[in-house]
């Protein structure tokens, strides 16, 4: 096995259940330092490529939300797909660039974009099946109303689109998306793709929160 391979190996065990905040740019941990939402909007224009100036993304799944994501959830995921634990290769570059503050500063103004009430929804056929799984296996976690948990690092799912939600809960099923609670994993893993399809149609349809 190569070294960089063994490197990874090592890392993802180490790191599967908790994260530590991995100090992952020049100017230390983004987590503790203070973001500036004005600054941040300057940071993300490059971003605004890609994601969109409104941080909605692409209903068509290749682009999720960010729009009004929980701050320190934004930080962890630029921290992991920046050190490759969560795999983005059209991204890493981008991350790479990036110092702590700019992480703190681009997540505390994309907090502030508005979340879009019309984000890409299921078929709808499915959203009875779906709106029992998320209460038996995913709001413990995720909240009555996909609020999730910031301290916990626990994203927001209520605005988020249907088919960027059903692409992940897949490769987390699959294992490819490293950075994946290991608890969630464990109820994921005995999902079908109709589970997938119907947990995600009921979520892509849960209420946004008022003031976002
Ligand atoms: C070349 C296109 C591209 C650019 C530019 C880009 N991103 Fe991304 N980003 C993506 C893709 C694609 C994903 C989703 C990857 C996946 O499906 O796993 C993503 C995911 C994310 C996530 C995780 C969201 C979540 O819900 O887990 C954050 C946060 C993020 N990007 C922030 C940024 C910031 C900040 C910048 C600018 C510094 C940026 N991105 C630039 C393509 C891009
Ligand atoms: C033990 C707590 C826990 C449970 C139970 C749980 N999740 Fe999660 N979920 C998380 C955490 C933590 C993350 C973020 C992982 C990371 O850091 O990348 C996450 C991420 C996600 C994401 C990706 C969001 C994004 O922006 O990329 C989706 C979708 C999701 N969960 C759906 C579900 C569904 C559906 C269920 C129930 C079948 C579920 N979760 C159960 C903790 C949980």
């Amino acid at each position: 096995m190569k070294t960089s391979k063994l490197l990874a190996l090592c890392f993802a065990l180490a790191s599967a259940s908790t994260w530590a905040g991995i100090p992952a740019a020049g100017g230390g941990d983004p987590l503790k330092l203070k973001g500036n939402a004005k600054q941040g909007e300057e940071v993300y224009e490059v971003c605004s490529g890609c994601h969109l100036a409104s941080g909605i993304g692409r209903p068509d799944g290749t682009l999720p939300v960010v729009a009004g994501q929980h701050t320190a959830v934004l930080i962890k995921q630029m921290v992991d797909i920046r050190s490759g634990h969560r795999d983005n290769p059209t991204m890493y570059p981008f991350a790479q660039s990036m110092t702590a503050q700019e992480m703190a500063d681009s997540a505390a103004y994309m907090h502030t974009l508005k979340l879009s009430p019309k984000n890409g929804k299921g078929s709808g056929k499915t959203v009875k099946q779906g709106k029992a799984l998320y209460e038996k296996d995913c709001k413990s976690c995720h909240g009555a109303n996909g609020e999730g948990n910031e301290a916990k690092f626990i994203p927001m799912l209520s605005g988020q689109h249907f088919k960027y939600m059903q692409r992940q809960l897949g490769e987390m099923r699959a294992g490819k998306r490293k950075n994946a609670d290991r608890d969630m994993v464990k109820v994921i893993k005995a999902y079908s793709d109709a589970d997938i399809e119907a947990v995600s149609d009921a979520m892509s349809r849960l209420p946004t929160p008022k003031k976002k």
